[in-house]
């Protein structure tokens, strides 16, 4: 049948950044068609420009805000769409503390906004960007999908709130599927360098900031804390390639389309729902362990000094990556070996980022 062969378009919001760019590359490859919509908050063109180079083909683009509903609805006038891939969002947590406001008019209010146009046009298959942020403080590891949900700031509260919409979302009119993916700590770059992490400031973040000391933009990191109940006193989390993410993107969308083909056909498959699913290694590194294979890897020293905690952070975070692979069929590939050298190569081929490149 015709039908078989044609690619499904999907409309990804936030393309333009740091997971959204990987994605779009991994759904090029798996044969999706892509529509990147952006208002660039915290994204380049030329991230864009480089996505196009690197799949071969001009990637189409709209500048625009989710928040703006007239933009929108012409997008899915235009367009016939299978679903919409979710990652427009603001991201960093202090921020959020000191901007609520701005956090949850950008991040829940544009997410609404989304979803009414979504049930206007009748394209009611979701794939949300939501975060391991939303356990909290874990009671036990390895965290799985049943655990109990808290947040203890702005940017945390905006993606629980959007879980609990779509939730109510889909017990309101059982026709919508909607995914929640739980990302735990992205980190890594595309194998050719090309495209990677960007932060605007200085990086938040530690694999961003490990790399930035790497290649002397920064003289030291500060470990935030080495008293912790861990394997040597610092941090754990679980590290997970962001090319890792992208092909977790690319299993969900399939299993959209699979459940979404077989309700189609058949009475008996139940509608999806609401589905959340972490997307991690089920492996903990401790920042001293992530330090250390950086430092191997790109074979530069990387000075640190213990400094004291920092506020709200937790000890240990690691997912139970179980129902990503018996649902999805996915699990991640990569060592953290794998995320070092690629996040490496990113750094060293352009140590400014996107905007000044070497
Ligand atoms: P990113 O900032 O690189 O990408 C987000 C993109 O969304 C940016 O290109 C930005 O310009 C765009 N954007 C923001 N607000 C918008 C709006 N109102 N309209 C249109 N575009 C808008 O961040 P990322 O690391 O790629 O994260 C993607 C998503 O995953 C975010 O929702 C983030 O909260 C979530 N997430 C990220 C991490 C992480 O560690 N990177 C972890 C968990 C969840
Ligand atoms: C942080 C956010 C989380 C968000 C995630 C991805 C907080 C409290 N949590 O998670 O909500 O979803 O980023 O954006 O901000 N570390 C250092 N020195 C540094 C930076 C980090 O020691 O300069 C340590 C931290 O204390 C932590 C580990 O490295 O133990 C990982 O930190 P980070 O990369 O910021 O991620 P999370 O704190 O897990």
């Amino acid at each position: 049948m015709l039908e078989n062969f044609m690619k499904s378009k999907i409309l990804v919001t936030g393309g333009a950044g740091y997971i959204g760019t990987h994605t779009c590359i991994a759904l090029y490859e798996a044969g999706y068609d892509v529509v990147v919509y952006d208002n660039l908050s915290n994204s380049s063109r030329e991230a864009i420009n480089r996505v196009s180079t690197l799949i071969g083909q001009t990637i189409e683009f709209i500048e625009s805000d989710i928040r703006d509903a007239e933009v929108l609805k012409q997008v899915f006038a235009s367009h016939e769409f299978f679903g919409v891939i979710h990652f427009a969002g603001l991201k960093a947590v202090g921020e959020s503390v000191s901007k609520p406001l701005l956090y949850y008019n950008n991040n829940v209010g544009g997410t609404i906004t989304l979803l009414e146009v979504m049930a206007e046009y009748n394209v009611k298959n979701l794939v949300f960007s939501s975060s391991a942020t939303v356990y909290g403080d874990p009671e036990n590891l390895p965290i799985n999908e049943g655990s109990p949900r808290s947040c203890t700031n702005p940017y945390g509260q905006s993606k629980l709130a959007v879980e609990y919409i779509l939730e109510d979302l889909a017990i309101s009119d059982n026709s919508w599927n909607l995914i929640a993916l739980r990302y735990f700590n992205p980190v890594g770059a595309h194998s050719s360098g090309q495209i990677g992490e960007d932060p605007n400031d200085i990086p938040n973040n530690l694999m961003p900031y490990i790399s930035q000391v790497a290649v002397g933009k920064l003289d030291k990191l500060s470990i935030f804390g080495n008293d912790y109940p861990t394997v040597d006193g610092t941090g754990v989390r679980d590290f997970i390639h962001v090319t890792d993410l992208a092909q977790g993107h690319v299993a969900a969308l399939n299993y959209l389309e699979q459940r979404t083909s077989s309700i189609n056909h058949s009475d008996m498959t139940k509608p999806v729902g609401f589905l959340p699913i972490n997307l991690g290694t089920g492996k903990g590194t401790s920042v001293l362990e992530l330090v250390f294979a950086f430092s191997d890897v790109s074979r530069q020293a990387i000075p640190y000094q213990f400094t004291d905690r920092r506020a709200g952070d937790i000890a240990s975070c690691y997912a139970s990556a179980d129902k990503a692979k018996t649902l999805l069929g996915w699990q991640a590939e990569l060592s953290i070996a794998d995320m070092c050298r690629d996040t490496w190569r990113w750094q060293s081929m352009n140590p400014n980022g996107y905007t000044k490149v070497v």
